[in-house]
């Protein structure tokens, strides 16, 4: 059984977990535990690095406890540590993996530096065990990506955002509206008594041949409408988020299908290929029934890993440690690793 203890701080969670694997089994999450920062960045409506890093650096040694306590599993049964190297924010980087880098050298354990995305990349094959090659599109509030998976460390961008990304995007809308922070679940809420055809904002990039994804002009649209009717009613911020809410989703079921098509013509044999989506967004009731129907028309399966393991959580990185221990891909270097934060 390899079992790799993993820890993530890139971003506002702190988190750590315990994934194990025995061959010729499914994996198993002997625990995951998350310590969400969303409470002392909400005063700001957005995270602040130097409030991450603080926050990181205090809670960071009891998750890890906790995240050992709760597997049974102790120090000296782990075969490796694997903790987020980059993208991130930078002050949280340095302290997971300088972390690592400190139960690595104390254990005498080896230590591999995992890029965040390939944790997003790599989670439907521990949820579903899926094969590659896939499509993994990740929509959080950093990043609006489709890419293709092709195998451990075998990656390739298909689409990006050329602006905000989309969490950002229900974010600021959120922001502008009122909404507390964080804007995304807020702004689906809120949506839910409201009518979705009162405003006709644009559909971003919509037909453009180039699959990449835009929603700036799209927050700039929510602006004048906002602006042009206020002081708002309760009912027109709620026909605000209804219009924004169907506006993106219908930009991005267009977006997708662009990645679909090319995935068919690329990959012909795939019998059944699989869109997985992952991130903070892909909770969105709305956004993932158009990408079920997208999927359902071109006969893709659509794989939602559950909420948990969508958005920020260290098994992710564990996995990502298993993977590469697998695939013969732990780099000899890592102690040496520094941050990256564009990675
Ligand atoms: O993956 P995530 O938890 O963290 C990172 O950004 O890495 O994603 C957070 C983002 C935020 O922008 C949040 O507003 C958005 O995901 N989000 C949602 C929903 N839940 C979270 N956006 C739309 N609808 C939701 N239900
Ligand atoms: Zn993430």
């Amino acid at each position: 059984m390899i079992r790799v203890l993993g820890i993530e701080t890139s971003c506002d969670e702190t988190a750590a977990s315990v994934v194990g694997l025995r061959e010729g089994a499914a994996p198993e999450i002997l625990s995951n535990v998350v310590l969400s920062q969303i409470e002392e960045h909400a005063a700001f409506g957005g995270v602040v690095p130097e409030i991450a890093a603080r926050a990181h650096v205090e809670a960071l040694d009891g998750i890890i406890e906790a995240a050992l306590a709760d597997s049974d599993i102790s120090l000296a049964e782990i075969d490796a540590i694997a903790a987020t190297a980059g993208p991130g924010l930078v002050g949280g980087l340095i302290v997971g993996l300088m972390t690592a880098k400190a139960i690595a050298a104390a254990t005498g354990k080896p230590l591999i530096a995992v890029n965040h995305l390939e944790g997003h990349a790599l989670t439907a094959r521990l949820t579903d065990g899926l094969d590659f090659p896939y499509l993994l599109l990740l929509v959080s509030g950093g990043h609006t990506q489709i890419v293709l998976v092709r195998g451990v460390g075998d990656y390739q961008r298909w689409a990006t955002t050329i602006d905000d990304a989309l969490g950002e995007a229900f974010d600021k809308t959120a922001k502008m509206l009122g909404l507390p922070y964080p804007g995304g679940p807020n702004v689906e809420k809120t949506a839910a008594n409201g009518d979705a055809k009162r405003f006709a904002f644009p559909r971003p990039m919509k037909g453009e041949a180039r699959p990449d994804f835009s929603f700036s002009g799209l927050k700039t649209a929510v602006r004048q409408a906002a602006t042009a009717i206020a002081p708002l009613s309760e009912q027109d911020v709620a026909d605000i988020c209804a219009s924004f809410q169907a506006a993106v989703s219908d930009a991005l079921g267009d977006r997708v299908r662009r990645s679909l098509v090319r995935f068919r013509e690329e990959y012909p044999d795939v019998k059944t290929p699989a869109l997985v989506v992952a991130g903070g967004v892909a909770a969105n009731r709305e956004i993932r029934s158009t990408l079920e129907t997208l999927c359902a028309g071109h006969g893709f399966s659509f794989i939602a890993p559950p909420h948990v393991l969508c958005t920020d959580n260290a098994a992710m990185i564990a996995w990502a440690g298993i993977e590469r221990i697998r695939a013969g891909l732990v780099e000899p270097g890592a102690m040496d690793f520094v941050p990256r934060s564009r990675w």
